[in-house]
């Protein structure tokens, strides 16, 4: 890495101030929650989403978390329901995120659900992830703040010592009190766990009066994100097409005609933020779909190993 170039900003009115400013421009912000230090980013700009990608160096494209500040702001992006209540009622503020059906005009960037129709939002305890929640005034996507494959930071060490050179900024705060990331739990319908996390299964069950799915003797059923069913569209992808052949669509990469243009500069940033929404919008027309070639570089990898997830043939 090279020297960091990140700011460091103090959890006190100004470092936040600042910190929702840089947010609110599209830039990346480290900031401290009960679990671990989450990358920041508006949930609601594709861009900004990509740039969290990017800097963690990412092979592939996961949903992502979004934090809110509190029930009312969750229930602008996701169909609220009694369960949800009763959950939220007990636990947030704290280490637990619910997955829930994404709401009509949620305005969330596909790229953070993955092109997914649930979302994931939590409502953390940190009093400074609180404030600047709030301060920001809009739902943050957020995985842990460290590259790809290293483990999570728990302090704005870490984090300047992972990503220092490629982020905004970090809030400082200290040491980040539970130290695991925040337990996922399902609700479509029935409560399942996804992850173990900071929230102990046990303290769900014993206030639900009723045993989770996902649960087995040895843990969840699954290893985390396994149990994640990725977005695919319905119609057959062909890849790495000059042309498209006739009969297909064609999603475009750069100068060249096409039905959809995934970043006609060649922008591999917006070309990710494009994505999801492209194969989407493409898909509803019910043809073939042929992808044009996206140089396998930076996001590149992970835009192209989920190009790859939807050519894949299935059942
Ligand atoms: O404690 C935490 O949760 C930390 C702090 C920063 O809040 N965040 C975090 O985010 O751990 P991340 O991106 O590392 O974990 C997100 C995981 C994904 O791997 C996926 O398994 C699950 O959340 N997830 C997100 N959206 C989902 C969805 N719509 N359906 C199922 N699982 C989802
Ligand atoms: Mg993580």
């Amino acid at each position: 890495m090279t020297a960091p170039t990140a700011e460091i900003l103090s959890p006190d009115s100004t470092g936040l101030a600042r910190a929702a400013a840089l947010l609110a421009e599209g830039g990346l912000v480290a900031f401290p929650t009960e679990t671990v230090y989450g990358l920041g980013a508006d949930a609601r700009n594709g861009t900004a989403v990509a740039g969290i990608y990017e800097a963690k160096g990412r092979p592939s494209f996961n949903p992502l978390i979004v934090h809110v500040a509190d029930v009312e702001a969750a229930r602008r992006y996701v169909e609220w329901s009694d369960l949800a209540d009763r959950l939220a009622g007990a636990f947030w503020p704290g280490p637990l995120t619910l997955v829930l059906p994404l709401r009509e005009g949620h305005g969330i960037s596909p790229l953070v659900t993955a092109g997914l129709d649930t979302l994931a939002v939590r409502v953390p305890e940190h009093p400074t992830a609180h404030a600047l929640l709030a301060a920001f005034g809009g739902p943050v996507a957020a995985p842990s703040a460290n590259p790809s494959g290293r483990i999570s930071s728990t302090t704005a060490g870490h984090v300047l010592a992972g990503l220092g050179d490629r982020i905004a900024a970090v809030v400082d705060d200290g040491p980040t009190p539970v130290g695991v990331e925040s337990t996922i739990l399902g609700l479509a319908p029935v409560p399942t766990l996804l992850r173990p996390g900071g929230l102990p299964a046990e303290a769900i069950e014993a206030m639900l009066g009723e045993p989770l799915q996902g649960l087995t003797e040895g843990g969840p059923l699954t290893a985390p994100g396994q149990m994640t069913s990725h977005y695919a569209p319905a119609a057959q992808v062909r890849l790495n097409a000059e042309a498209p052949n006739e009969g297909e669509l064609y999603l475009g990469f750069g100068p060249m005609k096409a039905d959809l243009n995934l970043s006609e500069s060649g922008d591999l940033r917006e070309a990710a933020a494009n994505l999801f929404g492209h194969l989407h919008a493409l898909d509803a027309r019910a043809l073939p779909i042929a992808v044009a070639p996206v140089p396998n570089r930076g996001l590149g990898v992970a835009i192209n190993d989920r190009l790859r997830r939807a050519a894949a043939p299935r059942d």
